[in-house]
């Protein structure tokens, strides 16, 4: 199988880890050889409920025997993609009421552009240095790093960055702004968390010049941080929402939310301002709906801020500079790059799955399920400092 993989697969990097899985269940992998795999990183923040939870799988398994695709989104009343979309929006300060349920999180970031376009009629989009928001040609307009933009140029015109948090660049946005795009908590930058109401001062200077603030909570959001969505931790609210990875539970999801009224421009004047054949698959919805219900109706988001106390506790070392990030979405921050990769690497040796951020190459990634018992995150934490003792 690894020929195979690495001839008929295509490949991110010329050095995947190359796992060979068998199974996986609730907070474990399991490779073909029988070794089990503590999981710190949840398929990177999706496997919001651990894996096979039994609540998806028995969604997944109703719905398998009613119908599968029937109909390209938004023609037939398919119930998962309907339910889906009220609990969303019960979730959801208003007027944040009506979602577009789409494939993956860059199609929806791809989504909330064209809306944020059609719905002021300007064309200007500004962004965070630092900021990822998906790989697609409009969200990977967005991202500042030119290493990775400069091969696929040209690429979206009128994008913008300022800089997170800080004061001045809020500046930038002016009555040519159709969007700020910001993810709330910025993930491959490093988790680094909005500071002194910052989001709220950029949502205060888009009211006033009539941008749409968009947040991006396809990482932090759905319960990740200790709220449902990420920016509930920071006195603001968007104009437009952005999800995906941890809603559909382990299956391939991203939605976007905003006003009936503004999402109403891309269905009239001209109709068909947005589609898709996949999106609100009923699968997936159904999925979907049986991870965002139990999610909202279990301890688990008050739960996150004491798994977060619990890692903090356990990983106090000389070696770790700094733990940032909220609840469970975590970064450890090491000396260089080298210890990074010797401590991903060596932790899954030892059957500990961890992770890089995409830009931050100081950082190791700890976000597992929300699911993660105590006695996961203690055992986990013990492989982790016994790395760092031998660095
Ligand atoms: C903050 C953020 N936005 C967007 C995306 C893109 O989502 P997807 O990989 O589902 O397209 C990601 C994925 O890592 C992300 O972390």
């Amino acid at each position: 199988m690894q020929d195979d993989f690495f001839k008929y697969q295509a490949q991110t990097t010329p050095h995947p880890l190359a796992v060979e899985i068998s199974h996986a269940k609730g907070s474990y992998i399991y490779d073909i050889n029988g070794k089990a795999y503590l999981d710190f990183v949840a398929g990177v923040s999706a496997n919001s409920l651990g894996h096979c939870n039994a609540k998806v799988i028995n969604a997944v398994k109703q719905q398998l025997d009613l119908y599968l695709h029937v109909m390209v989104y938004g023609e037939y009343i398919q119930q998962p993609a309907v339910k889906l979309s009220k609990l969303l929006a019960q979730h959801l300060p208003a007027p944040l009421d009506t979602t577009y349920l789409v494939n993956s999180g860059t199609e929806a970031i791809e989504g909330s552009i064209k809306l944020a376009r059609r719905y002021t009629g300007r064309s200007e989009i500004i962004s965070a240095k630092n900021a990822y928001h998906g790989n697609t040609l409009g969200s990977l307009s967005l991202m500042d790093f030119e290493e990775r933009k400069k091969p696929f140029y040209p690429l979206l015109p009128d994008i913008k960055h300022l800089k997170f948090n800080s004061e001045s660049d809020i500046a930038l946005i002016t009555e040519q702004t159709a969007a700020v795009v910001l993810e709330t908590i910025q993930g491959g930058a490093g988790f680094i968390e909005p500071k002194n109401n910052w989001l709220k001062k950029v949502q205060d200077r888009c009211n006033a010049v009539g941008a749409l603030l968009i947040l991006d909570e396809i990482q932090p959001g759905i319960g990740r941080t200790g709220k449902l969505f990420g920016f509930q931790n920071y006195n603001c609210k968007p104009d437009i929402v952005v999800t995906g990875k941890g809603l559909g539970g382990g299956l391939p999801i991203g939605a976007f939310t905003a006003s009936n009224d503004m999402m109403r421009t891309l269905s009239d004047n001209p109709k068909l301002g947005h589609i898709t054949t996949f999106g609100g698959n009923p699968v997936i919805a159904a999925a979907a709906l049986a991870t965002l219900q139990e999610i909202t109706q279990s301890n688990l988001i008050k739960d996150t801020l004491e798994k977060e106390e619990l890692f903090r506790n356990h990983l106090q070392h000389s070696k770790i500079k700094e733990i940032r990030g909220r609840g469970l979405m975590l970064a450890l921050i090491l000396d260089n790059p080298d210890a990074v990769s010797k401590v991903i690497l060596t932790a899954q040796d030892q059957g500990l799955i961890l992770f890089w951020l995409l830009f931050e190459p100081n950082a190791v990634r700890i976000t597992p399920p929300l699911t993660i018992s105590n006695e996961e995150i203690i055992s986990g934490c013990k492989i982790l400092t016994a790395i760092l003792d031998t660095l």
